[in-house]
């Protein structure tokens, strides 16, 4: 029986193991983690991570041929196949901070590997790493490999999921894209072997390989395009209001041109999520090291305009509010950076609270994944430097300025304005009457997703702030 291995149980690793699992079950599938908390949670029925759909798989596959262990030296020293999932973090010190990956995890798990193994072993990059990283992991497992004649072949295989509908795109993925040293006589078998694996559910015509660096920077240009994106109708979205457009017109307009495409062109408080920033900035680090000023620059802009988009939301909500929100209660309604995760890495939510409190502002959370100390801890975050006692405590960073809640309704009640930053379905569907009884007039709206039913909230009563749209007569400021 072939084995699979993955280092990494987050969210790439879990479901993307999971689904191999559940479509191969020929295959033995181990997903590793040091973080023995969350092989736990693999373990229970609450799993550590919220995705639809996962649960099911994981019911299916788990104890019969996929197993979630700490063991990483075990699994990995008896595997064929090694996937490499872990956290490639932006670095927060030394050379590159702020730009470039951080690559000590990475780098870490390549070295256990090294140490463990003693038969042929094909190790996938399975995390966003910069162009060329296969090169230096090659460097590092030859150098550390104890058993001598002992072959890593490399591949590329990065992984397109988006949070949230993670099932749906493994099971039916646009492409799966393996990148390997087609040159060699083993990379081509390793080529095979992984290809193989994704036959049994992927059609051949959508696995597609190309060389190793061809792959490693497709997974960068496709965040880097998709992020594009969405700062290009954000930036319209200004122009959208101080013209008396309609953001969500235009997009309609512009991408019913199918060069253009319809997809991704929603106007929003900002991108979040653990990849469109810190890979955009990877690529602008990687451009700048190649000399690449102005293909850096152009990149880097992407990263501005999602910055300028979350503080110019936050200012119309001040300049609006008749310019002052100190002690106002605000109700925020959504936290995750996008709906159907309980994930908050870099969530526009972070950056809008944070404003608005600094401000004075008194902000009533309720997000429906969301527990009140992840909140906490990503507030301390962005209050303090990382290392402050505050964000290891769980303390409320902001005391009474800062409070969660478990209903939407009690985040409204007495405040003077909602603002909507995730677009969970359920914001959609809330008695708006009831909630404009319960607040402080006049009551505002501030809709950073363009998801609720505008002119039925000002026919309730509402002043209301759709990003793009034209301005209700109240809604001052820029
Ligand atoms: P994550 O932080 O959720 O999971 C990474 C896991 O790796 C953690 O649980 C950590 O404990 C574990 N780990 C780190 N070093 C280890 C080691 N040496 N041995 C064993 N375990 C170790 O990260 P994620 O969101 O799953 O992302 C993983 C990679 O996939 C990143 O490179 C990311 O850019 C990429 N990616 C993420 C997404 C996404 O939607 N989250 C999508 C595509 C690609
Ligand atoms: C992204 C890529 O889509 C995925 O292919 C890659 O593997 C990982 O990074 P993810 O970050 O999970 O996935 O979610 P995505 O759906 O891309 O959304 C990212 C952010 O963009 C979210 O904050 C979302 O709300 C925002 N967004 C998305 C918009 O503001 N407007 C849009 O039209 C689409």
């Amino acid at each position: 029986m072939v084995k699979i291995a993955c280092i990494g149980a987050g969210y790439v690793g879990g479901p993307t193991m999971a689904m191999i699992a559940l479509k191969c079950p020929h295959i033995e599938v181990v997903v590793l983690d040091i973080n023995k908390a969350r092989i736990d949670a693999w373990n229970s029925p609450e799993l550590p991570i919220y995705e639809p759909g996962l649960q099911e798989v994981v019911a299916e596959a788990r104890g019969r041929n996929l197993f979630f262990s700490t063991d990483v030296e075990k699994h990995c020293s008896e595997a064929d196949i090694i996937f490499v999932s872990v956290n490639t973090p932006t670095k927060t010190r030394g050379v590159g901070a702020g730009f470039a990956a951080d690559l000590a995890y990475w780098e870490s798990a390549a070295r256990t590997i090294a140490a463990v193994s003693t038969t042929n072993k094909i190790v996938v990059e399975k995390s966003t790493v910069p162009v060329k990283t296969a090169h230096a992991i090659q460097k590092v497992l030859e150098r550390n490999c104890v058993h001598p004649g002992v072959r890593f072949d490399i591949l590329s295989n990065p992984e397109f999921l988006a949070e949230g509908t993670a099932i749906d795109d493994l099971t039916a993925p646009d492409r799966v894209l393996i990148g390997g040293r087609d040159d060699l006589e083993s990379g081509r078998a390793a080529i095979a072997a992984l290809k193989e694996v994704y036959a049994n559910w992927v059609p051949e015509e959508r696995i597609l390989t190309t060389n190793l660096w061809s792959s490693e920077l497709s997974k960068l240009v496709a965040n880097a395009f998709l992020a594009q994106r969405i700062s290009s109708i954000n930036s319209i979205s200004a122009l959208c209001e101080e013209t008396g457009a309609n953001v969500k017109e235009v997009a309609n307009a512009i991408g019913m041109d199918t060069r253009i495409g319809a997809k991704f062109l929603n106007a929003s408080v900002g991108f979040g999520g653990s990849c469109f920033q810190k890979d955009i900035l990877n690529l602008v680090y990687i451009c700048q090291s190649e000399g690449l000023k102005e293909v850096a620059d152009y990149w880097n802009q992407v990263v501005l305009m999602n910055d300028y988009q979350k503080n110019r939301f936050v200012k119309r909500m001040i300049s609006s509010m008749f310019n002052t929100i100190s002690g106002k209660k605000l109700a925020i309604l959504g936290f995750a950076f996008k709906k159907d995760t309980g994930d908050t890495r870099e969530t526009p939510a972070i950056d809008v609270c944070q404003g608005l409190m600094d401000d004075g502002a008194k902000c009533c959370i309720y997000d429906p994944q969301v527990k009140e100390q992840q909140i906490f801890r990503d507030m301390a975050t962005a209050k303090f430097e990382w290392d402050h006692p505050t964000v290891k405590s769980g303390v409320n960073p902001y005391e009474t300025q800062l409070s969660t809640v478990s209903d939407a309704y009690a985040a409204c009640d007495g405040a003077h304005a909602v603002s909507v930053l995730t677009e969970w379905d359920e914001f959609k569907t809330l008695d708006w009457q009831k909630v404009y009884d319960s607040m402080v007039k006049p009551a505002f709206v501030f809709d950073g997703r363009n998801i609720l039913d505008h002119d039925k909230l000002r026919s309730i009563g509402y002043i209301v702030y759709g990003l793009g749209k034209p301005l209700d007569p109240f809604v001052t400021g820029n």
